[in-house]
């Protein structure tokens, strides 16, 4: 039995859909119960801010996928460190044999945000003793659809002031390999960094946002501190939306701006491009965009 956690996330929705279309036994883990029902699936109702929950969740359970979005750090902690610590203390204690983990590419002592979190967890992970394997993407190209802090209140894009190149990946892409990983021998012990196929600059991501949504996107290039006073403004703390900038200003370096063959090695065909996403999710864009302009 595998147990998904973050089942209604960008990732998870897509990997229960391919578990169930697959007749794989597993079990979502939701925090709410009506969201549970309309995922369509067995599932159980559990909150890692709960560890009788999480113990329940995991009964009879043998492969884990742990993820979870991070909520906003108002004090700059991430909550996700202690949960999926947590999880992974009481998914050894529940016998389970593989936990495969959503973490993020350069995840590094030390690093703000999800860069440091994801690392002490993985310190945690290859010290618990459990078989492992690790998911580290590149940026999602949901987070244009979720709104992530991608746009300014105009809808342009808030991006790298040096539009250096990033090899967005699409979730659908993550899920099936980490469908890859929870269900076969593959990947013990082993980390990939998992990319789209192509490294787009912010300049080239305005201009196909712009074709497919039909509304004009414009990269405005913001330096950091200007781009920490954007998110600032749209209502993030002050000490995230800093954390969030200089975060981009790695990428502007390049951070994220290499391709990996690591999606066609576990799933055997191409990552999906970001054309193929803007297609798939043209009228979610355009929802997201049309009251900004
Ligand atoms: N976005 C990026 O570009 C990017 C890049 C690299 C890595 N990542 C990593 O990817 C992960 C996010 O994945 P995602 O986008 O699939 O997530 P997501 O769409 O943000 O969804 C978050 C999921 O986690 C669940 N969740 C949140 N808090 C929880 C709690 N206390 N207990 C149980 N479940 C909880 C949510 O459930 P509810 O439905 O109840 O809210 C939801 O299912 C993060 O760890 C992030 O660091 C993101």
């Amino acid at each position: 039995m595998i147990l998904v956690t973050g089942a209604t996330g960008s990732i998870g929705g897509h990997l229960v859909r391919r578990l169930a279309d697959d007749g794989v036994p597993f079990r979502a883990m939701v925090r709410d119960e009506a969201r549970g029902e309309a995922l369509g699936v067995d599932f159980v109702v559990g909150d890692f801010d709960d560890p009788d929950s999480v113990a329940r969740a995991l009964d009879g359970v043998d492969r884990l996928f742990l993820n979870a979005g991070g909520a906003v750090p108002a004090d700059g902690e991430q909550p996700m460190v202690r949960q999926q610590r947590d999880a992974i203390d009481a998914a050894r204690r529940a016998g389970v044999s593989r936990i495969v983990k959503i973490s993020v590419w350069g995840a590094e002592e030390g690093g703000r945000l999800a860069v440091g979190a994801h690392w002490r967890i993985e310190q945690h992970l290859k010290a618990s003793g459990v078989e492992w394997s690790l998911l580290q993407p590149s940026g999602f190209m949901q987070n244009f659809v979720t709104g992530a802090g991608s746009f300014t209140a105009d809808g342009d894009l808030i991006g790298n002031h040096l539009d250096a190149p990033v090899s967005y990946i699409d979730a659908q892409d993550i899920a099936a390999c980490a469908a890859v990983l929870l269900t076969g021998w593959r990947g013990a012990g082993e980390t990939y960094v998992l990319t789209g196929p192509e490294a787009l600059t912010q300049t080239e991501i305005a201009a196909r946002l712009t074709t497919a949504v039909g509304t004009t996107v414009r990269n405005v290039g913001m330096p950091p501190a200007e781009m920490a006073a954007a998110l600032t403004a749209q209502g993030l703390p002050a000490r995230f939306a800093d954390d969030v900038a200089t975060l981009w200003a790695g990428i502007a370096d390049g951070a994220l701006a290499t391709t990996t063959d690591a999606v066609r090695e576990l799933t055997g065909r191409p990552p999906r491009t970001f054309d193929e996403f803007l297609a798939e999710n043209r009228d979610a864009l355009q929802a997201v965009l049309a009251p900004r302009h």
